[in-house]
């Protein structure tokens, strides 16, 4: 996909975990404990997360993201014959100190420093978000933290970034919504944000109703496609 240049820009919107947050980051400091499954185990976990999200949402029975990460890192344990409560402590512990990418909390100073409004947009539960965006050193940089929490449904609900727009008070084409979920990516655009796939981990497009405006690697360039100069 060619790099585009998104036009009248109000708004910075971005999804947490895998996008500004290094969701494999909490297995990989336990790779000491876990061996050669610190990989699976991350994989598996990140997985059946995103599945309960899916599931909970269809059957009607939210529950936070804290909960669901929990019962996620539960079935991986199993999956990997792991029986640990420490080590289940510790993993649940550092999903709150989840290291940013390298870049973001620069992209986000150069995008606040312009005026940019910027915030996240999140399954995530506000303690979870809250932790993170502190221990990352970027709420300074954020005008918001939105959570699905406030809905009781997660993404791709279209009343989740339906949230964004009533709470920035700025319209849908006039955000640019990032994310690393190819899926939250094509859904975001189908509710009618302009959207930035941050492509870091080489996935296939997805075949779903709408695609990303843009596809980038990494959030290096955002602030130029967004019209914002570093
Ligand atoms: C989030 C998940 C989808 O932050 O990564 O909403």
């Amino acid at each position: 996909m060619a790099k585009t240049r998104l036009k009248n820009i109000d708004a910075c919107v971005f999804d947490a975990y895998g996008t500004l947050f290094d969701v494999n980051a909490a297995a990989a400091q336990c790779a000491a404990e876990l061996g050669d499954k610190w990989q699976p185990l991350a994989e598996i976990w990140r997985t059946k997360q995103l599945q309960y999200t899916w599931l909970r949402s269809l059957m009607d029975r939210y529950a936070d993201f804290w909960q669901v990460t929990g019962d996620a890192l539960d079935f991986a344990f199993d999956t990997l014959g792991i029986n640990d409560a420490g080590l289940r402590g510790r993993l649940m512990d550092l999903y709150l100190k989840l290291e940013a990418y390298e870049e973001v909390a620069d992209v986000l100073r150069t995008l606040k420093a312009a005026g940019m409004k910027t915030a996240i947009l999140s399954n995530g539960s506000p303690k979870m978000l809250e932790a993170a965006a502190e221990n990352a050193g970027i709420a300074g940089s954020l005008d918001a933290i939105l959570s699905v929490d406030d809905l009781g449904i997660f993404k791709p609900h279209p009343s989740v970034y339906q949230h964004g727009v009533d709470r920035l008070g700025v319209p849908a084409e006039r955000i640019s919504f990032q994310s690393s979920n190819a899926w939250d990516a094509a859904a975001a655009a189908t509710f009618g944000f302009k959207v930035v796939w941050v492509n870091r981990f080489g996935q296939a497009r997805e075949r779903l109703p709408d695609a990303p405006d843009v596809e980038i690697t990494s959030l290096h360039d955002l602030p130029s496609i967004v019209g914002v100069e570093g």
